[in-house]
Order: structure tokens, then C-alpha cells, then sequence
């Protein structure tokens, strides 16, 4: 299974030093959780990152991170939901560093307090949620795709959600939209393949970042540990930790290409963490 494979690559090199040395990343919603994270690890394998994030404070501090571990970051601060401003986010990775290869979607979302079941869900607030989600995800692909190909390549790694695959009692707004960036995922990746751009989606369970601390009462966290059955040693408290959903990026990251390559749903590898119940069927489609 996943979680095993990435144990045993740890144990070889714990942070893929060199991996993506020479390539420029750009991670979008790094101010802060998950997105830092993946910044901080592209950083020690050898990319140049630019840090987006409409938090002017977290980018900063996430480029601060990078910097005083030695590796090269640029802050840049956007507004994903808005076209001109993710055009501005790849025009200035492109002008710093000269070239782009990777892209990491990162910010997504949903409000919980009144993204609820399909009665009590707060309508008006649907179109939010697909701005943060889905345009995001498309704004940011179309702006680095030509960039990618012009580069000879590029990988792009959007940012799903466990909530994508199953059914939930709550979050119906959230479910839809992550379930439309898996299916954004799949179309990047079969129209751009062939051109050497590869597009995969991440599918994290629960993972404890403080955007989710903030927007969740005391009795969901707890119901989440329980329902996050596949516990990650080192973490007493029995979910993952942001600091390991980026590493699950590493097969989308690798220049090394997908076993069977052009056909369709093997571009658009799905990596699920968060519980055992669902990672043996994701294991038998990455072996597809
Ligand atoms: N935390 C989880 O349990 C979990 C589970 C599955 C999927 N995800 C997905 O992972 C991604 C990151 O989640 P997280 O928990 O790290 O989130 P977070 O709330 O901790 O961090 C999100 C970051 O994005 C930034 N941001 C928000 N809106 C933005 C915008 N319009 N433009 C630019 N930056 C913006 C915020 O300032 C923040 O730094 C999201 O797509 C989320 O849906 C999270």
C-alpha cells in the first residue's frame, strides 16, 4: 500500500534531496498547512518555489522557512479565484526564475459552518466554493500549461479531497466541487499528456491543519480521528499531519513517466490518504 511504499523510500532518503533540482514550483495557498508543507519539500529537493498565497504574512513566513533551510523562495501574493491575479502569480515565477515546470493547486475549501446537507446547505454560498475549488484549479492550469509545454514538460498536482469519492453526511457543496477537480485533473492530463505535461490529483482524508482546527467544532475533529483508520506512526494522535500529504506527491513529481502512459486514467493517478478502507482499491488502480 501507499503508506508502506513511502515508509521504505524515507528510510533511503528522507527528503528526496536533488529530486527536482532545476525545476521552478509554484504552490499555491502555502501561507500555510498543507501547501507550506509541500513548499518546504519541493525546497529541500531542489526546486525554486514560489510561494502564493492571498496571506501576505504566511507567504512570507513560508519563503522564510525555505530560505534559512538554503533553498530559493519567491512570496507572491494572490487571489486564486480571480483570473488576473493568478496571470500575475505565473508571470512573476516566470520572470524570477525564467521558467515554470511545476504546479501545485492548492487552495481549496469549504465553509463547514454552512456547507451542510443538501436541506440546510446555504445556497449563495455555493458559487464560493466552486471559485475557490474549480476556477482556481482551471485559472491556474491554463496560466502555466504553455509555460509547461514551452519548457519541454511539467507536471501539475491539483488538490482533491477524500470527499471527492464517497458520499458524506454533510459538506454537499464540497464534495461536488472536489469531485469536478478530479475530473479537471483527468482532462488536463489526457489533452496535455502527449506534450510531456502530466496532471495528477492528491486525494487527503482529515488532515490537521490550522484552516480545519479553526473551522471545526471539538466533536467533528474527534469523530474525524476515529473515522482516519489508517494511523500514521509518530503521530499520537492517530490522523495525518500536514507535513505528510506532500509526500505523496512524489510519483506525480518524478520525470519518470506512468506505466502506460496515454492511456486515460492512467494519467490521472489518485493517491488517497486518510483511512485503510479505501487505499487497497486506490493501490489496485495505480497498479492499472
Ligand atoms: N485539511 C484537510 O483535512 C483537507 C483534506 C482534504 C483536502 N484538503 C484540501 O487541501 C487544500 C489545502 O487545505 P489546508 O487544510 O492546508 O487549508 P488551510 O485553510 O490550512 O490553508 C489554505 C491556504 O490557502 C490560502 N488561501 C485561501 N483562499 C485563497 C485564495 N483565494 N487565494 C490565495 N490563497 C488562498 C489561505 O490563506 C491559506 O494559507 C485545500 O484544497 C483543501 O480542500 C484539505
Amino acid at each position: 500500500m501507499e503508506h508502506r511504499k513511502d515508509k521504505g523510500k524515507d528510510n533511503e532518503n528522507p527528503t528526496g534531496e536533488g529530486r527536482l533540482a532545476g525545476k521552478i514550483a509554484v504552490v499555491t495557498g502555502a501561507g500555510s498547512g498543507i501547501g507550506r508543507a509541500a513548499a518546504v519539500l519541493m525546497s529541500r529537493q531542489g526546486a525554486r518555489v514560489v510561494v502564493a498565497d492571498y496571506d501576505e504574512r504566511g507567504a512570507r513566513e513560508t519563503a522564510e522557512l525555505v530560505v534559512a533551510a538554503g533553498g530559493r523562495a519567491l512570496p507572491v501574493t494572490v487571489d486564486v479565484t480571480d483570473e488576473g491575479s493568478v496571470a500575475a502569480m505565473v508571470d512573476a515565477a516566470v520572470g524570477e526564475y525564467g521558467a515554470l515546470h511545476v504546479l501545485c493547486n492548492h487552495v481549496g475549501g469549504t465553509d463547514l459552518r454552512k456547507d451542510l446537507d443538501l436541506l440546510r446547505m446555504y445556497m449563495d454560498k455555493f458559487g464560493r466554493t466552486v471559485d475557490r475549488n474549480v476556477r482556481s484549479t482551471l485559472w491556474g492550469a491554463r496560466y502555466a500549461v504553455p509555460h509547461m509545454i514551452r519548457a519541454g514538460g511539467g507536471s501539475i498536482i491539483n488538490t482533491a479531497s477524500v470527499a471527492a469519492l464517497v458520499g458524506d453526511v454533510l459538506q454537499t457543496s464540497y464534495d461536488a466541487v472536489k469531485a469536478a477537480v478530479v475530473s479537471i485533473t483527468k482532462s488536463i492530463a489526457v489533452q496535455y499528456g502527449p506534450q510531456n505535461v502530466r496532471c495528477n490529483a492528491i486525494a487527503p482524508g482529515a488532515v490537521m491543519t490550522p484552516g480545519l482546527k479553526q473551522n471545526l467544532p471539538v466533536d467533528v475533529i474527534d469523530s474525524l480521528k476515529r473515522g482516519n483508520a489508517l494511523a500514521v506512526p509518530g503521530h499520537s494522535e492517530g490522523h495525518r499531519t500536514y507535513h505528510d500529504v506532500p509526500r505523496l506527491r512524489r510519483v506525480p513529481l518524478s520525470d519518470r513517466p506512468t506505466p502506460g502512459r496515454g492511456r486515460r486514467h492512467d494519467h490521472a493517478v489518485l493517491r488517497r490518504a486518510g483511512t485503510a478502507r479505501h487505499a487497497s482499491r486506490v493501490a489496485g488502480a495505480e497498479g492499472r
